[in-house]
Formats: C-alpha cells, structure tokens, sequence
C-alpha cells in the first residue's frame, strides 16, 4: 500500500521537488556543526516555502515543530509533511547512561527500555527520527566518541545494536510515540587513526567484515529505518561518497530499502578530503555513491538539476533517493496526521515523567562495574562511619549528564553528594580538592582542564584525615568525552591524580568513583586504592544510582564493553586480537616477540570484566556435539556457576570461541554469547550455549560468510580473560 501512494505521490513531483525531499537543513541556529555562511534563515525558509526542504535537524519541542511543518503542509505545493530529525542518543531530557556505560549492563531488555523512553520523550516533543544508534566499534580509547557505541566487541555491539533500534521504533512506527532510528556512522568511523576524530580511516577488508559491520547488518535486519554515512575516508574514498559501501554493499546486497543521510556537512567535505574538486562534483559523487539526504552541505539542493540536465546524475537516482524518503514518512503516518507528533498536552506529561526517571535510574544502577573491592570496603556500611566525600565532580550536576545532550537542562543530575544524603546513618564532609576544568564546559567549546591550581589540596587533606573512608570522585567532565573530544593522554584530567595520591598518603581507606566516558589509564590507582567503581556519566539519576551501590542497596553487575589500557601506548588496545606470529618469547631474555619493551601487552581490565560484592565459581565446562559437520554444526556448551559469595548477585557469563586454524587468521578470542544469571548465595544452575552456523563461522575478504572444518576452543567465565577452556573439532 505505502509503495503505491508513494508512486502515485513521485508521479506528482517535479524534478526539484524531488531533490527539495533530498534537502535537509540545520533549525536555525548552530547546535552540533559549524554553520556555513550562506546558511542564513531567511533561505531556509525561503526553500522550505517552495518545497526545496525534505528535512530538518535541531527544530524541537511541539511549538516549534509545528511552526516549521505547517509552512511544509500548508505552504508548499503538494504539502510534503518534514521528517524532523534530532540527536536523541541517550535520553531526550531526561537522560540515560551515556550508551557505552549502558552497554556495561549487558542487560538487553534495560537498554531498549531505555531507547524505549528516549523516543517516548523525543516523540512528545514533536520529533519524529533520531541520529541514533551508534554502532561503530570502538577500539581506541584515545577517540572521545567511544562513550556514544557499545565499545569495542562486534557480538555484543550487534545485540546492543537491535535493542536500541527496537526501543526507538518499537513495533509500529507510525505510533505517535514511536521514532525512525539511524545506524550511523556507515563506515569505518570508530577506526580513525590514533584515535583522532575526523581522522583517515585505512582498514582491511577482514577487519571491514568481521569487525565493523556485524552491528549495521543487525540493525538493518533490525528493520532500522535509515543510515548515516560518516566523516571519514575509508581506504582512501569519502564514507559519503562511497559508491561500493552504499550502493553496493548497504543498498545491494544488503537489502536496505531506507534512506542513507550524509553526516553535517560531509558531502562538501569530500572537497577537503581531496577528492571532489568543487561542490557541484561533490554532490554529482555523494548522489552516485547512494547518499540519499544532504545533511547541511547545501549542494543537492543547489546541483543536482543541473547534474541531471547535463546527464551526470541519472534520474532514476533522484527518483530512487526520494521514493526512500517518501516511504519513511509514510510509514510513520506523517501524511495521515503530519501533526501527530505535536500534542502540548502530551509534551507536558511525558518529559520528565517520574515513570521515565524510574526506567533510567534502573539502567544506571545496571551500567555501573565494580572495577576493584579489596578487603570488602565496600559496600559502605549504612550506620556510625565518619564518610569524606572529595572531588569536584561529586557535586557537579551537569557532568553526569554526558556528552550528546542537547535537550537535558543543565544542573539536572542527582550528583554524588545528593545520592549520599539518601543515606542518614552516617555523616558526610565534603571538600572539593580541585576543579576539572576551568569555567563552564559546553557542546561547542573546548573544554579547558584545570592544570595548576591546587589550592583546595589543603581543605581536602584535612577534611580525609578526619573521616574514616573517603569517597573519591574523579574522572571526565561530561563534555570531555564525544564528538571531537579525542585526547591524547588517558590518565585522569588536570591535577585529579595529584590530589588522589595526596589524599592517599593521610587515608587509605579510599573508594575512588570514576566519572568518565572512556576508558582511562588508572595504573596507579589500581596498584595503590583498594576499592574503584567505574561510574560513567550516568545520566539524570546518577548520583542516587552510585549510593545505591556505594551502599549496597544495589549489587553491581555490569562488566566493561571496552579494555582498560595500562597506558596510552597500548592503544587501540582489544581483546579479540590476532596471535601474530611471535605471540610469546622463546627464552626468559629473548626479545624477539610482539610486545612491549617497557609495557605489558595485556589490559590493566580486560573487556567482559566486573566485579560483584558475591562470588561466582565456574565449574564443569562442557562440550557436547550434536552435529559436528562444518556445513551444519551444532555444540552445546554447559557449565556450572555457583554463588560461592553471602550475598544475591547476578553474573554475566561469557562465552567466547577460538578457531584455531582458519584460511584467514582468527583472533584469539571472539565473544559468541553471554547470559544474565541471577543467583542467591549458595545457589548452583547449568548455563547451557548453542553454537551453530551463525557463530562458528566468518567473513572471507569478499563478504562471503563460511565455517571451516577444524579445531575450536570454548570458553567460559566471567570475563574475556578466563581460562576455563574445553575443545572440539568440525569435519
Ligand atoms: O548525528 C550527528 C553526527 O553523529 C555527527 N555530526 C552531526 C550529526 C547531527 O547532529
């Protein structure tokens, strides 16, 4: 039905009304791009009036979106309804865990709820498309983007991948509370070199296959409704106008029967790159490659008729780029009610809802990973202590808030020390110790760190001398991590590290919080402080989430979807690498071997790893063949997992192979499944995994998907580093 209205509506369009739904323009002011000079509002509305604009980015709230829509249905000749597009990536206003704290949950259920709410709120808003999820893995902590994907495993990125397009589009996108989710950013962006954003991106084919676009074919298997190319080169050709990955590869082979949006800017960027000589030529090459909406370059709307005319862009194409277009706003019944987004009433009661701060108050609780507990010091025990409380970012309510928050008011987080006031039986001293950065930190600006002034280092001594724990929060401002926000150096920012051994040398007893987006280099804490609770930037319920945990109430459980480095020489640092061909020494002195002369080459924390206040013991991994022909392969993997600890807890157990022999080498571990397993202490169960085509095999360099004969190895734990080994072979 929806293919023959839009027939019936392409049959209606001129050629400029066509490449007019092609044409996306920035709300009319700047939010998450340099806005170019000949941007000015008056030619927005201006094109908008003829029919020239198909979208628009950064318009919301109902107000809003109906002033820009009415001019769009009313004004224009056939009145096109706008799809009305924003970076709804963790939350609207009320926000969620950045989406790399909400992938250490490993809870899929938590995280499409969370998507669930996102939309729920964005859509009471008057927007109807969001630029998210990321899916791009992420191996490189340097790259502050990271905090935006669900790190750097391509098995879990791909679960995470499908429950965030399922939360955002629900099950009937043309639900007033539902919205259309982008895959972005197709391809290669995670892989920018030294981790720099915007950088060159030169991967092999292996990596392009095996790596990086597992998560994009589950979100288009997904059903997700659009695309977002990416900024970067990939071996050597703009994302954007990249012929092979979008016409061939996504659009071809794949299926996708979305529209793909260039990222800001992107299309006129190909001039940068060095490969479009002007922006008529960028346009006639984004078009040709399959990049079906300008995203702020201006050059669609601008070119391609002439393009047309002059035969270098084929017709089909505009026609192809805007039937897609069409078919998603028919699909979320913008020509039934181009309104249906714009209900006052409704804007009022779902932003903000107590509802929508319980549900991301339960992922917060979910996202946090117990990173070190010597001794037991935590959890905090609820009555008689004397608790220091020591960081700025204990009492800062704009950082938890995260990068990619456009909608969320400032000051609106529940900061650590508003969490702790929950708590009576004991009292709490705080003193800053030092800034993080200097002056207010915000989307578009650098964020200065403080590097010298250590004049609260005196306050703080004192005041942990007179307590006997001190909660430590240290870590990333909100905005030190996302887009641009690429750092070179990993350790802790300014003089935090300073202050932290200052405070150590007068109390011992430290829970050190980290606050961050990415992973950081924390060698130095982990040798020296006995309890350390990675706490992300965990949204609009952080600070209640951590004294949950800090005192029990919650028992943590989530485990890192990213590596810990020890040092920033170590990265891109992962845990699913090739053995190489000198993986180990062959003499206590031989140098010989691929590793570091002054580092080691393993992870100060290893991708799957958490803690719990219980324990868990493995037991008994099993392998049982059910078919052990390489062209159909059944294996049932069991083992056994006890809560040896006193306390209910709940366990992520891990499966990863290892294919030992292979026509194109293996890496030496690779994720294959994983179970959430709640147990009371005492409690044993059998953890059964199936293993059949979908996991056993991989991508050949030409995208063919194979399983070969030969011998695997299993394991099982609680972690990527676990030993707990069994084998079996395929014929
Ligand atoms: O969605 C984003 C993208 O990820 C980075 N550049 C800007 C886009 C729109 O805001």
């Amino acid at each position: 039905v929806i293919e023959a209205k839009v027939d019936s509506l392409l049959a209606l369009m001129t050629l400029e009304e066509k490449i007019g739904q092609m044409n996306q323009y920035n709300g009319f002011w700047n939010v998450t791009g340099p806005s170019p000079k000949e941007g000015d509002a008056a030619k927005k509305f201006e094109h908008l009036r003829k029919g020239w604009v198909g979208s628009m980015l950064n318009v919301r709230g109902v107000k809003d979106v109906r002033a820009v829509q009415k001019i769009a249905v009313e004004e224009t000749r056939l009145g096109i309804p706008l799809i009305i597009g924003f970076d709804v990536i963790h939350g609207y206003e009320t926000m969620s865990p950045i989406p790399l704290a909400e992938s250490a949950s490993w809870d899929l259920e938590a995280i499409k709820n969370s998507a669930r709410i996102a939309a729920k709120e964005a859509a009471a808003a008057g927007i109807n498309w969001t630029f998210a999820p990321m899916v791009d893995i992420s191996r490189d902590a340097r790259w502050g983007r990271v905090m935006e994907g669900a790190g750097e495993d391509p098995f879990l990125g791909s679960k995470i991948a499908v429950a965030r397009v399922n939360g955002f589009q629900g099950d009937d996108l043309s639900k007033y509370n539902t919205i259309a989710a982008c895959a972005k950013h197709f391809a290669g962006y995670g892989f920018a070199e030294s981790g720099r954003d915007y950088n060159t991106v030169d991967v092999g084919t292996s990596t392009l296959h095996n790596i990086i676009f597992p998560p994009f074919i589950a979100a288009k298997n997904a059903g997700v409704r659009t695309f977002m190319n990416a900024f970067n080169e990939l071996n050597g050709i703009p994302a954007t106008t990249h012929r092979e990955l979008q016409r061939d590869i996504l659009k071809q082979d794949w299926g996708f029967d979305g529209f793909i949006v260039s990222d800001w800017g992107s299309i006129k960027e190909t001039i940068n790159h060095g490969l479009s000589k002007d922006g008529k030529t960028a346009a006639e090459l984004a078009i040709n490659a399959g990049s079906d909406m300008d995203m702020e370059s201006y050059l669609y709307v601008a070119h391609l008729a002439e393009l047309v005319k002059e035969g270098k862009v084929k017709e089909a194409y505009i026609d192809d780029a805007a039937r897609r277009i069409l078919r998603v706003k028919f699909e979320l019944g913008l020509f039934e009610d181009p309104y249906k987004y714009c209900n006052e009433a409704r804007e009022k009661e779902v932003i903000g809802s107590k509802e929508n701060h319980e549900v991301v108050l339960d992922i917060a609780k979910k996202s946090i990973v117990l990173l070190k507990n010597e001794n037991n010091l935590l959890p905090l025990p609820k009555q008689g202590k004397k608790i220091a409380v020591i960081g700025a970012l204990a009492a800062d309510k704009n950082s938890p808030l995260g990068s990619w928050r456009i909608a969320a008011k400032d000051n609106t987080a529940i900061s650590v020390l508003e969490g702790l006031e929950n708590y009576k039986g004991n009292t709490v001293t705080y003193a800053k110790g030092a800034d993080v950065s200097l002056g207010a930190t915000t989307f578009v600006n650098e964020v200065k760190i403080n590097k010298d002034d250590t004049s609260g280092f005196a306050e703080a001594i004192s005041v942990a001398k007179k307590n006997d724990v001190v909660i430590m929060v240290l870590g990333e401002v909100g905005f030190q991590s996302g887009e641009a926000r690429s750092r070179a150096n990993l350790g802790l920012p300014g003089v935090q590290q300073q202050l932290l051994e200052e405070v150590y040398k007068v109390n011992k007893n430290i829970v050190l919080v980290l606050n961050n987006g990415r992973p950081l280099t924390i060698t130095w804490a982990d040798e020296h402080i006995p309890a350390i609770v990675e706490a992300w930037h965990l949204g609009s319920q952080s600070g209640n989430a951590i004294a949950q945990v800090l005192y029990g109430d919650y028992n943590p459980s989530g485990k890192l979807p990213m590596s810990f480095p020890r040092s920033v020489g170590q990265s891109p640092l992962y845990y699913n690498y090739k053995n190489t061909g000198r993986p180990s020494s062959d003499g206590p002195d031989i140098v010989f071997w691929s590793h570091y002369s002054d580092e080691k080459n393993t992870p100060l924390y290893a991708f799957g790893y958490g803690l719990s206040y219980t324990t868990f013991q493995y037991d008994d991994v099993n392998v049982k063949m059910i078919s052990a022909n390489a062209k159909e392969p059944i294996v049932e993997v069991s083992v056994n997992l006890t809560n040896t600890g006193t306390m209910a807890g709940k366990e992520v157990v891990q499966l990863y192979i290892r294919d030992h022999f292979a026509s194109i080498t293996r890496p030496v571990k690779e994720l294959k499944g994983f179970e959430m397993v709640s147990l009371a202490p005492g409690e044993q169960k059998t953890i059964r995994f199936k293993l059949t085509t979908e996991q056993l095999g991989f991508y050949d360099n030409t995208g063919n998907y194979m399983i070969e004969p030969g011998m695997f190895s299993v394991f099982v734990g609680g972690s990527s580093d676990t030993t707990k080994e069994a084998n079996f072979e395929l014929n």
